[in-house]
C-alpha cells in the first residue's frame, strides 16, 4: 500500500510499503542529507515530525541507541529508520545545507532540543548591584574588578546551588533562569531561594570584608517572575551559551529595576509567589504597569528597605 509525508515547504510524496522515508524522499527528487547511506549512524537525514507520529513505525534499535547519545526528542526521527503506517504525516528536514549539518552535526556539544528552540515554562531571575559606580569612581581598577569576582561569585554560588543557569551579564547586574531541569513550582521556589541565599550571603560579605577593608557596602535589587519563555542556542558553532526570549523575561527585568521605587530589595510577582510553598513574608504588596500592557502587574516586596548609603573615604592603603 501507498502511503504519503508532507515535506513541509518541498512537497508530498508517495512512501510505497516498505520503503523508508529516506529512500522515498531521495526517489522524489528531494535532496536529502544521509552521510551515512541509511545504515542509522551519521543523523543526517533526521526530522522534525510535525504531524502523524503515531502513523510512523517505532525506532529500530539503530534509532533508539543513537536517539539516547544524542538526547534527540521523540518528535526527531530518523528518516532512514522510519517507515509509514498510515496518511496523516508531515516533517520537515532538519539539515537543508551545510550550515544547516554544522549546527545540528558536527558541533561537538550539540543539544538538539536547545538548538531548534522550544518553549519553557521558567522562572525568571535578574539581579544588579546598587550603586557600584561611586565605587568604581574611588577604587584601583584591581579593587573594581577583585569585588566585582567576589559578588558574582557569590551570586553564581547561590544560582547554582538552586539548580539555575546564569544566562547573562550585563554590567554590574546578571540575569538566571530556573526550571531548565524542574517544574515550573519547583523553579520558583529555586528562584526564590536563590534570591534570599544571595542577599544573606552579601549581608556577610559586607560585614566581614567590604566594611573592614573598603568600609563601604553593597546592596542589590533582585526581581523574579515566571512565564513561558522560548529557550533556544543561536551560537552557530561560536558560542554555546543558551539564549532565554520572551515577555516575561522583560517583566522580571522591571521587577528588579523597581526594586528602587518601590525600596525594596527583593521584588517579586504575584503569580510567581503564589506557586512558593514557603512563601517568605511580603513586608507589602504593589502595583507595577508596564510598558504595552493594560493591567498593572501585582508584585510582592520580599526583601528589605534600602539601608541608608554613607559615602565614606577608603582607608589610605587604597586611595588612588
Ligand atoms: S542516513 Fe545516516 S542516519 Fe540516516
Amino acid at each position: 500500500m501507498t502511503h504519503h509525508v508532507n515535506f513541509k515547504g518541498e512537497k508530498v510524496i508517495p512512501v510505497e510499503e516498505g520503503q523508508t522515508m529516506l529512500q522515498a524522499s531521495l526517489a522524489a527528487g528531494i535532496p536529502h542529507y544521509h552521510a551515512c547511506g541509511g545504515k542509522g549512524q551519521c543523523t543526517t537525514c533526521r526530522v522534525l515530525v510535525l504531524e502523524g507520529q503515531e502513523k510512523l513505525t517505532p525506532p529500530t534499535s539503530f534509532e533508539q541507541a543513537i536517539k539516547r547519545v544524542k538526547k534527540f526528542p521523540d518528535n526527531v526521527r530518523l528518516a532512514c529508520q522510519s517507515r509509514l503506517n498510515g496518511e496523516g504525516v508531515a516533517v520537515q528536514r532538519l539539515v537543508r545545507d551545510e550550515v544547516d549539518r554544522i549546527i545540528f552535526v558536527d558541533d561537538p556539544q550539540e543539544n538538539i532540543t536547545t538548538v531548534m528552540g522550544e518553549s519553557r515554562k521558567l522562572a525568571l531571575f535578574f539581579i544588579d548591584i546598587r550603586d557600584f559606580t561611586p565605587f568604581v569612581e574611588r577604587s584601583l581598577p584591581f579593587d573594581v574588578i577583585h569585588i566585582m569576582r567576589r559578588i558574582f561569585a557569590l551570586f553564581k554560588k547561590a544560582i547554582t546551588q538552586y539548580d539555575g543557569e546564569i544566562i547573562d551579564t550585563a554590567g554590574d547586574g546578571l540575569y538566571a533562569v530556573f526550571g531548565l531541569n524542574s517544574r515550573i513550582k519547583q523553579a520558583a521556589n529555586s528562584a526564590t531561594l536563590a534570591g534570599l541565599k544571595i542577599l544573606a550571603d552579601l549581608r556577610i560579605f559586607n560585614n566581614t570584608y567590604m566594611r573592614p577593608y573598603f568600609n563601604h557596602t553593597f546592596e542589590v535589587g533582585i526581581g523574579v517572575h515566571v512565564g513561558r519563555v522560548i529557550v533556544g542556542n543561536v551560537g552557530i558553532g561560536l558560542s554555546h551559551n543558551l539564549t532565554v526570549m520572551g515577555f516575561p523575561v522583560n517583566v522580571a527585568a522591571r521587577l528588579q529595576a523597581a526594586t528602587k521605587e518601590l525600596n525594596n530589595s527583593f521584588v517579586i510577582s504575584a503569580v510567581a509567589y503564589r506557586l512558593l510553598q514557603n512563601p517568605p513574608y511580603a513586608v507589602g504588596c504593589d502595583y507595577l504597569t508596564l510598558k504595552g500592557v493594560s493591567t498593572p502587574y501585582e508584585v510582592k516586596l520580599i526583601g528589605k528597605p534600602y539601608e541608608k548609603k554613607e559615602v565614606t573615604a577608603l582607608p589610605e592603603t587604597i586611595q588612588k
